[in-house]
């Protein structure tokens, strides 16, 4: 099968890694730092309930489309040649790649901010870093980042890297590049192996954590937000984030699930695989909410506080936590862990079809996209200084007011997306060649019509409703 040789020596060497893999494209940013932001400033549980159901109702199927689409693609390991090669088997125009190419250049854009911000984890890796070691040399106590210093300098920390382009920019350099030098290798010897070093690492620090916020934080407060549902609290907008989260978080609409799915050898069962990374993207989502927000409440902060949550709330409250510096440094060493696994999928998709199109070698193709995208990030940098003025979608009434970085975030984000979503559920719900379909998926029967039924009836439908909702909010009043 064609499958089995596809991306040629560069497949994944066993249905583990890949799995693995995936998992590690999905779990990051988005779960640790997103997720519960918008949990927290949509009121908790009420999100946290539509979240979940979006995920199994739409997500999931749509996991398992793009994977299948990405194996069945007649050996293309990129987004766009893997879905015409599919119409072209199905005897329908190949002009349903367009959707495989909005994917592409949706990860290549989400690559630029998502190494800008991942940039400002590093800083914290460092700062808690060189706190940690500093108490172990000194024979401090393990108490907090910043021991001693007044609450107001911890917030510094935050505004005095926003201040300094010069520190974001090299940060955000020293994060594409490490992300450069793993997809550049290839796939067995650079992602898969990054993976499987970094996701277990990454599950024993998330694991620790948690079960240190059970025993000296406010869990019980942490369940009680996460869980009891205040549906009173659920505006139109939080429905719509939620579905728009549901697709960032699972890599949905970012060709990074396509890619990774056309190195899946023909053995692989794709519907519990999807299964598997959809559960795991989500539970970790529902660990970091568990992990973060026990601190949030011991120390008193506010678990609306928006995008700051994680890098000024948390610093404040490791100050004050029993080993709060080795704590500190475990927690930002985790959100990097999971980023670089995210960022190395993002780079991955553009990468394979640049490598496809211009049929040259993998290095010099990483290196031109990573360089691209870097200085897209540049740009998301000098939005914070700068160029705070520029407003490159200032005519979008959602767009009137954001910076560079977030009008990036927020137009891949709810608009190249849910559009690439859109169009690739219509085409595998309604276009792709039914038993072709069928036999990648390896669902039969009941499972099989189910699948089907969320893919072309309810996957569009919703996907419609959010793009709808989400760039012409007025229309809900
Ligand atoms: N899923 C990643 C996260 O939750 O942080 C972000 C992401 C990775 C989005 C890869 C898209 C992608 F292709």
């Amino acid at each position: 099968m064609v499958a089995a040789t596809q991306g040629g020596e560069q497949g994944w060497s066993s249905r583990t890694a890949f799995v693995l893999a995936a998992i590690g494209a999905a779990v990051g940013l988005g779960n640790i730092w997103r997720f519960p932001t918008l949990a927290g400033e949509n009121g908790g549980g009420a999100f946290v309930f539509v979240y979940v159901v979006c995920v199994i109702l739409i997500g999931l199927p749509m996991v398992l489309v793009e994977i299948m689409l990405g194996r069945a693609g007649g050996g293309h390991a990129n987004a766009i040649g893997s879905v015409a090669d599919v119409a072209e088997q199905s005897k329908v125009s190949r002009k349903w790649s367009i959707f495989g190419g909005c994917e592409v250049l949706a990860a290549f854009l989400i690559l630029s901010f998502y190494s800008v911000v991942a940039g400002w984890v590093l800083n914290f890796v460092f700062i808690s870093g060189a706190d940690f070691f500093g108490s172990l040399f000194s024979g401090a106590p393990l108490a907090g980042a910043h021991v001693g210093e007044p609450q107001e300098a911890v917030t510094g920390l935050m505004g005095e890297l926003f201040a300094s382009p010069w520190r974001m920019l090299l940060l955000h350099a020293l994060f594409m590049a490490t992300t450069l030098g793993i997809v550049a290798v290839g796939v067995h010897d650079g992602i898969e192996k990054a993976a499987s070093w970094l996701m277990p690492s990454f599950f024993v620090l998330l694991v620790l954590i948690t079960i240190y916020g059970a025993f000296t934080g406010d869990f019980a407060r942490a369940l009680a937000f996460l869980f009891t549902p205040d549906f009173s609290r659920l505006s139109p907008t939080a429905i719509n984030e939620a579905l728009g989260q549901a697709f960032f978080s699972l890599s949905l609409g970012s060709a990074a699930l396509i890619t990774y799915g056309s190195y899946v050898g023909s053995d692989v069962k794709l519907a519990p695989t999807a299964g598997m990374i959809a559960a795991a993207d989500t539970g970790v989502a529902i660990l970091a909410g568990l992990m973060i927000f026990p601190i949030v409440f011991t120390a008193g902060l506010d678990p609306s506080a928006g995008p700051a949550l994680i890098f000024q709330s948390l610093p404040i409250a490791f100050q004050t936590m029993p080993a709060g510096a080795l704590i500190g440094f475990a927690f930002f060493l985790l959100i990097f862990f999971a980023a670089l696994t995210s960022s190395i999928s993002l780079l991955e998709g553009p990468v394979a079809w640049t490598i496809d199109t211009f049929g040259i070698a993998r290095r010099p193709a990483a290196v031109i996209v990573a360089l691209a995208s870097f200085v897209v990030g540049v740009a998301c940098i000098l939005g914070y200084g700068a160029w705070s003025d520029v407003r490159l979608l200032g005519f979008w009434a959602i767009f009137a007011e954001t910076d560079i970085l977030d009008t990036i975030d927020g137009f891949t984000g709810k608009v190249m997306l849910p559009l690439a979503g859109l169009g690739l559920s219509i085409f595998a719900g309604w276009r792709a060649d039914r038993r072709l379909i069928e036999a990648q998926t390896g669902l039969t029967g009941g499972a099989f019509l189910l699948w089907r039924g969320l893919v072309a009836w309810l996957a569009p439908f919703a996907v419609f409703l959010i793009l709808i909702f989400g760039l012409f909010p007025w229309l809900l009043g």
